[in-house]
């Protein structure tokens, strides 16, 4: 498997595989790659003839306080465990690549009905930087697909919003959420976490599990979400949200809704989990 880290070099390979007749499948990750990651490798190859993954931590969509500095950078590790999987081709770009004007000067993509909402809410500016970090990828590889956890429910969210109003040709593709044995959600924040931090961290996922099934016996919304957040700070969590959502439009649901989602975000030590629950009533 190969590196690059130019968009000309991008480019050329993906000129050359489509003039081959070859479909293209795209993951854009941050890396430190776990099985989480692996798991939309695998998607995608089951999508297309050919692979692409990137890793860049894209400064633009960390807060001030947030953790870009420690974000783990595991490059020659993430490398070993794409070329295990035969991934075509890997695209690790600098910074200096992707915004050559510096941070200030360039333009951003703002998806304003979908961000300023749950975990947009404490972390503002987080997903215009995604956006305008995954419309950037997207522009630069020109895949046919590109393949997003539904871990991160609303940056998926913004992700199919951003590409419908925009008209980008590309299909978007979710895939499901890839857990430890005790139903932690995978994640690159996960190492963060202290050993006694580890034994509690499942209850998140747990706790979601409750919500869904007071959801199915009719309890009313405000009291379960009453109880969650309870659970959650009792177990050792400093909850920032748990809402009860639409599935599309990702507002308030009310009692009539029948395709939902939970999402939720608590810190847990130094690291801010989050996880959800799709529910389907029909
Ligand atoms: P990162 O956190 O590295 O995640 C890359 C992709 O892996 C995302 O689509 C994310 O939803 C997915 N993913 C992470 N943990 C997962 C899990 N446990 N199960 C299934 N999928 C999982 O998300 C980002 O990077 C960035 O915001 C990015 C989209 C690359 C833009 O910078």
């Amino acid at each position: 498997m190969k590196t690059v880290h130019s968009i000309q070099a991008i480019r050329d390979f993906v000129q050359a595989a489509k003039a081959e007749g070859k479909s293209i499948a795209f993951v854009p990750t941050m890396g430190n790659l776990h099985a989480g990651h692996l798991s939309l490798v695998h998607k995608a190859q089951e999508q297309a003839d050919a692979v692409i993954v990137s890793i860049y931590v894209n400064p633009l969509q960390f807060g001030a306080s947030e953790d870009l500095e420690s974000y783990p950078r595991t490059l020659a590790e993430d490398q070993a465990q794409l070329k295990n999987e035969k991934v075509d081709l890997l695209f690790a770009p600098s910074t200096e690549e992707i915004y050559p004007e510096g941070m200030d000067h360039h333009t951003t993509v703002a998806v304003d009905s979908l961000s300023n909402m749950h975990c947009g809410k404490s972390r503002p500016g987080h997903f215009t930087g995604v956006a305008t970090i995954v419309c950037k990828l997207l522009n630069i590889v020109q895949p046919d697909i590109a393949v997003f956890g539904i871990k991160d429910f609303q940056q998926l969210a913004v992700i199919r919003k951003m590409v419908d109003d925009l008209y980008i040709p590309i299909k978007i593709v979710g895939a499901d959420i890839a857990r430890d044995e005790h139903g932690l959600a995978l994640s690159s924040r996960n190492g963060y976490l202290t050993q006694e931090e580890l034994a509690i961290a499942p209850k998140l996922y747990a706790t979601l599990c409750d919500v869904k099934e007071a959801i199915k016996t009719g309890i009313p919304f405000d009291i379960i979400l009453k109880d969650a957040t309870a659970n959650l700070a009792r177990a050792g969590f400093k909850p920032d949200y748990i809402d009860i959502c639409n599935q599309h439009s990702l507002l308030p649901a009310s009692s009539k809704d029948k395709e939902l989602v939970v999402l939720a975000a608590a810190y847990l030590g130094k690291a801010r989990l989050i996880d959800n629950i799709v529910i389907n009533l029909n």
